[in-house]
């Protein structure tokens, strides 16, 4: 794996950019930040290249990936038509943090869809990421650059550690914006659905186009509509509760488990952290700025690995803004939920 380092350059480095993207014209893998996550990138019209990316991530045939392009024309070339509510959407939130799910043309790879007449696309709000999809000049198929099942990377270590030497090169960035992925919303009905709630929130999408459904597919049972849904996510370095509680409370569990001869790690916000003690504690951020807590989540789940922690505890958010996302990504991680 080549790994090139535009971190500490002011200017974006030209021949860094040329020479990835010349990568992903031969059909090669690179890895590139974007504002929400780093994805890992592959020419979404070579379906031999887009198969590298499934193979890398041990990711399953049936979940579909996104197209990433660079303008709103680039979008349009991969689509039957363009609903009115994602006009409306493009022109308020791209490029930006939200996937529009739309009907295909075709023209990509039919492993990108996995055999499914829409396609999901976005234009990512990030100076490398955009730059390097005008250089390459072809659509982008990108999912988060992670082994299947883990947090999404924020950081280019995180890519490192999962996927060094599984792919052809790695675009160091920096960390990531938002630090939890794109909305997903499905254009295609009359109401737009959101199938995955993240960077753009519902309240903002809704000033745009007015009531919208949410399908989060969470009951059990369900098909999914956005299928990578149905699959464990985010798993933590240990078990991950989720609780929602006073301080006294936690703190309560804490002691209750440690008795039980576990090494406990928490993670909480700023107010919770400073006031309860346990083997390993990280701060999330403040509960008044619930966009730190989105920034530092990935990054959590995965700092727990060295202490041997047993048993992870993460503080509940208010399900508001950035917080829907937040709590949809904890869910998943968590296998309990104490109230
Ligand atoms: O922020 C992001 O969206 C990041 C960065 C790299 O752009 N990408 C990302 O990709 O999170 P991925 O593959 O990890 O998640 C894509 C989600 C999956 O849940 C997938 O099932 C859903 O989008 N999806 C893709 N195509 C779809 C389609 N045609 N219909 C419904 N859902 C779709
Ligand atoms: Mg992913």
């Amino acid at each position: 794996t080549v790994r090139w380092n535009l971190h500490d350059n002011e200017k974006i480095n030209s021949k860094v950019i040329q020479e990835a993207a010349r990568f992903l014209r031969d059909g090669m893998t690179v890895a590139f930040p974007t504002e929400t996550v780093y994805g890992l990138g592959a020419d979404a019209t070579n379906e031999e290249a887009v198969g590298k990316i499934f193979e890398a991530k041990g990711r399953p045939a049936d979940n579909p990936l996104i197209a990433h392009v660079a303008t709103k024309e680039q979008l349009t070339d991969l689509v039957d038509n363009l609903p009115d509510s994602a006009g409306k959407l493009i022109d308020a939130f791209s490029p930006g943090p939200i996937t529009f799910v739309l009907p295909s043309n075709g023209t990509c790879a039919k492993n990108v869809t996995a055999g499914l007449s829409t396609i999901a696309i976005r234009i990512p709000d990030h100076p490398i990421a955009l730059q390097l999809l005008k250089e390459a000049d072809i659509p982008v198929a990108a999912p988060s650059a992670n082994i299947s099942g883990k947090p999404s990377p924020t950081t280019a270590d995180h890519v490192w550690f999962d996927l060094n030497e599984k792919i052809s090169g790695l675009i160091d960035g920096g960390a990531t914006g938002v630090g939890l992925e794109s909305t997903v919303i499905d254009c295609t009905a009359e109401i737009p659905i959101i199938l995955r709630p993240g960077g753009i929130t519902m309240e903002q999408i809704k000033t745009v186009v007015g009531p919208v459904l949410v399908d989060l597919a969470l009951a059990s049972g369900n098909k999914p509509k956005a299928p990578g849904m149905k699959y464990t996510h985010y798993a933590p370095e240990a078990p991950l509760w989720l609780v929602e509680a006073t301080v006294d409370k936690f703190q309560e569990i804490i002691d209750h488990e440690q008795k039980n001869g576990k090494k406990i790690g928490v993670m909480a916000s700023y107010e919770t952290a400073s006031r309860v003690q346990a083997d390993q504690i990280i701060q999330l951020g403040s509960r008044d700025d619930l966009s730190e807590v989105a920034i530092n989540l990935y990054d959590a789940l995965r700092a727990f690995k060295n202490a041997n922690i047993d048993l992870i505890l993460c503080e509940a958010f208010p399900e508001e803004g950035i917080g829907q996302a937040i709590m949809n990504r904890l869910q998943k991680a968590a296998s309990s939920y104490i109230k």
